[in-house]
């Protein structure tokens, strides 16, 4: 099968690219449609996350990939050409190795594609690394690989193979590293793990247990052969021979396992595809109970399930095309480009903090999970405020995620295994141990996490339309609503989501969280008591002025006594987003007016006053909220300290905004590829649910529903 890839993109030459310079006719490197600061590869679930740093794409033949948390990963390309070999990518060594550096031309991201351009001699190629996005298909969402296809776009009657290899330290513990070679039919695929492997153990947030996977099949054009050994050496015998066949394997830890495709002589073009990836049988424990990929219903053994990737490939790829220039296309008019491109960086990243799942025993699909890891914070798996910054993007592509998501803490709520007034802050401590704390001792967020249960409760029940699994839980929703009338008006000493910020009394943005929460509740429930409730708690936080300052110009950060304090006051956009109207419209004019340049640093808005960093997904949330010149601001500034080229972590959510407490503006602070850049969406999300159609064949089992919530007009008009 043979793609021209940026031509199926829509994207040709038409892209502005980020910078052209001039050495003579040498045509240097262009990113687009920007520069990022890393490029996802293979980002699929928190332990299938391999990027490359942006800073290392000029000399990408050199240049290894790195895991989410930043260890170095073996993965390199390499094409001979008419016998004279070129590393594409990822051969450091490369003076020693008789192996020549490709030029690279062009970089370029869309929300599922990776896509590199070289030459190499007098051969044009693209390196397309594919992790697809596909959330109404389970079965396509939960395999843990990702594509790399190698497409020759251009050679006239060149003989050529195409060579990759992977190492040890994708196994997460290099020096115990065992290798296994398997062949069905015409399927090959090289296998990597962790001797004695203990399952659900991490190494540096890298998965101790399960097995790397690296795989490919001929091509019709193509041979394929195979072989695992000493670096140096086994590229030593492609580089010299275009062919691993003739020589025996004999792993060694810091070896790598290797996959080459003989094109043979290629006339205008051709691709091979491989697949990479990190499978876990035993992928999550619940509550002492293995439950493993989706995919597995369909697909139970490795090489079942590789090779229907592969078959899948042609699927997957145009409906990731459609996809791409559908999310393009709305982000543009919904924002503007710049939130196009936040978007299409977002997208990879936020599913890549997750592992769709049943049981490992019956292989239910009627008992389908949803897990997240807390990346790069703590691990933490299922974290409620986690979930809610990232909803936008599941009220975009998929509504069901929500339930998805929330349904494992749901079960354990309900079997009674929780006894504090409040609800739980996460199912486990870290990541894929998702046991709960029967020990009643999670991180208390008292009033953040029920506020953010019951929003997200809504959301789903308004988006999907399904009111019975709200009605299923509706007791333990009224128990944490209730909780929220009595405690959110003199709040006592806590935590907010932002837990890096410390805990206060009184803080407003809770105390507004509440309201809508409260009132989220009465819409779920009927029961007009809260609703009532929840706009007496607006009106007096906002009417009366409780949480303002005496001019109304600004919400505070803490109450009564602190009219200069002020803090993004973002919990305010699910009011609008569910058209809830708890707050009357001229609490987001305010802000409006708050927000537009007055606090504004070099890189936008800080959390709060006492902070000089930004939460991008916080921040994408209330400029969900302004009107179009203030929102506009949000959204550049966020873009600028995407695109300002001075990091190269995957998209970090945190970040250093203004430089008036003396730090580098525009520099990341600690959190790295985290899936709460799902809350990117929050613009888009505006909508209304669903909105992306190009994802619409839906592969998931049917919910039988006994009545729908009818879903009321949208209010994204100020
Ligand atoms: C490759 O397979 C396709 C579809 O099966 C076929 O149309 C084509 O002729 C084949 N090409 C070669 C070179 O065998
Ligand atoms: C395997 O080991 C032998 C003996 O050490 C060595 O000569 C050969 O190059 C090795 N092959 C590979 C593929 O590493
Ligand atoms: C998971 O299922 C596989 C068979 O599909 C089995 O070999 C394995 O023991 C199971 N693991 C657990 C923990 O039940
Ligand atoms: C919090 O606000 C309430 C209501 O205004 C007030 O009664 C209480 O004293 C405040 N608590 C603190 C610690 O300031």
């Amino acid at each position: 099968m043979l793609f021209n890839l940026q031509n199926a993109l829509g994207l040709g030459s038409l892209c502005a690219s980020a910078f052209w310079l001039f050495g003579g006719n040498d045509q240097r490197l262009t990113h687009h449609p920007v520069l990022p600061p890393s490029y996802p590869l293979a980002v699929r679930n928190p332990y299938l996350s391999t990027w490359m740093p942006s800073d290392r794409i000029e000399r990408l033949p050199y240049s290894n990939s790195q895991f989410w948390a930043g260890q170095e990963l073996g993965w390199s390309v390499i094409v001979r050409v008419n016998g004279q070999a070129f590393s594409l990518m990822g051969v450091p060594d490369l003076e020693t190795s008789g192996i020549l550096p490709a030029k690279v031309h062009r970089a370029e991201f869309t929300a599922t594609h990776s896509l590199f351009d070289l030459t190499a001699g007098p051969v044009s190629l693209t390196l397309d690394f594919f992790s697809p996005v596909s959330p109404s298909n389970y079965v396509r969402q939960s395999l843990p690989f990702s594509y790399l296809t190698v497409q020759v776009t251009k050679s006239y009657g060149d003989d050529i193979q195409i060579y990759s290899d992977i190492d040890g330290r994708w196994a997460g513990r290099e020096h115990s590293a065992v290798q296994v070679f398997e062949q069905h039919d015409d399927l090959a695929i090289h296998f990597l793990s962790v001797e004695d492997a203990v399952p659900y153990t991490e190494g540096n947030d890298m998965a101790l247990w399960g097995q790397v996977i690296l795989a490919s099949r001929p091509e019709n054009v193509s041979s394929l052969s195979a072989l695992a050994g000493e670096r140096q050496t086994v590229r030593k015998y492609f580089a010299e021979g275009g062919d691993l066949s003739s020589e025996g394997s004999n792993w060694s830890s810091g070896g790598v396992v290797a996959l080459a495709h003989d094109l043979g002589t290629v006339d205008s073009g051709a691709s091979v595809n491989f697949a990479v990836g990190y499978e876990r049988k035993e992928a999550i424990n619940y509550l002492g109970e293995a439950y493993t990929g989706y995919y597995r219903a369909e697909y139970p053994t490795t090489h079942e399930a590789v090779s229907f990737f592969l078959d899948d490939y042609e699927d997957a790829f145009w409906e990731s095309l459609d996809f791409d220039r559908e999310l393009k296309t709305s982000g543009t008019a919904a924002a503007s480009s710049k939130y196009a491109d936040i978007l299409a960086l977002s997208t990879r990243q936020a599913y890549g903090g997750i592992d769709l799942t049943i049981p490992n025993e019956s292989l239910d699909t009627e008992e389908v999970l949803a897990f997240i890891k807390e990346l790069s914070s703590d691990g933490n798996v299922n974290t409620i405020d986690v979930i809610m910054p990232a909803f936008p993007i599941y009220w975009v592509l998929d509504p069901d995620w929500i339930r998805l998501l929330l349904e494992p803490v749901m079960k354990y709520l309900d079997a009674g295994r929780w006894h504090l007034p409040y609800t739980i802050h996460d199912l486990g401590s870290h990541y894929p141990n998702a046991i709960g704390h029967d020990d009643q001792k999670a991180e208390p967020m008292p009033i953040e996490e029920c506020g953010n249960l019951l929003i997200l409760a809504l959301a789903y029940a308004q988006a999907t339309g399904d009111t019975d699994w709200t009605d299923q839980y509706l007791d333990i929703f009224q128990q944490y609503a209730d909780y929220l009338v009595d405690n959110s008006i003199n709040i006592a000493n806590q935590l907010s989501s932002n837990d890096a910020a410390g805990p206060l009394p009184n803080e407003t943005n809770l105390a507004i969280k509440a309201a809508v929460g409260i009132k989220a509740f009465g819409e779920m429930s009927g029961i007009h008591y809260y609703s009532r409730v929840g706009d007496e708690h607006a009106d007096l936080f906002f009417n009366q002025g409780l949480g303002t300052d005496k001019d109304q110009t600004h919400f505070v950060l803490e109450y009564p006594d602190f009219p200069d304090s002020w803090k993004t006051p973002y919990n305010i956009y699910p009011d609008l987003l569910l058209g809830l109207d708890t707050f009357p419209t001229e609490a987001h004019k305010m802000s409006n007016d708050f927000f537009s340049s007055s606090v504004r640093g070099e890189y936008g808005v800080p959390l709060d006053n006492r902070q000089d960093w930004a939460k991008s997904d916080w921040n994408m949330w209330l400029a969900g909220t302004f009107d179009q010149a203030t929102r506009d601001e949000f959204v550049d500034d966020l873009w600028a300290f995407m695109t300002n080229g001075k990091h190269n972590w995957p998209f970090s959510d945190r970040y250093v905004a203004t430089s008036a407490r003396g730090r580098e503006p525009g520099k990341p602070v600690l959190c790295r590829a985290r899936p709460t850049v799902g809350g990117h969406f929050a613009i888009l999300a505006l909508n209304g649910p669903a909105s992306i159609t190009s994802l619409s064949t839906t592969h998931k089992p049917g919910r039988k529903l006994s009545k729908m919530y009818i879903v009321k007009e949208h209010s994204s008009e100020l």
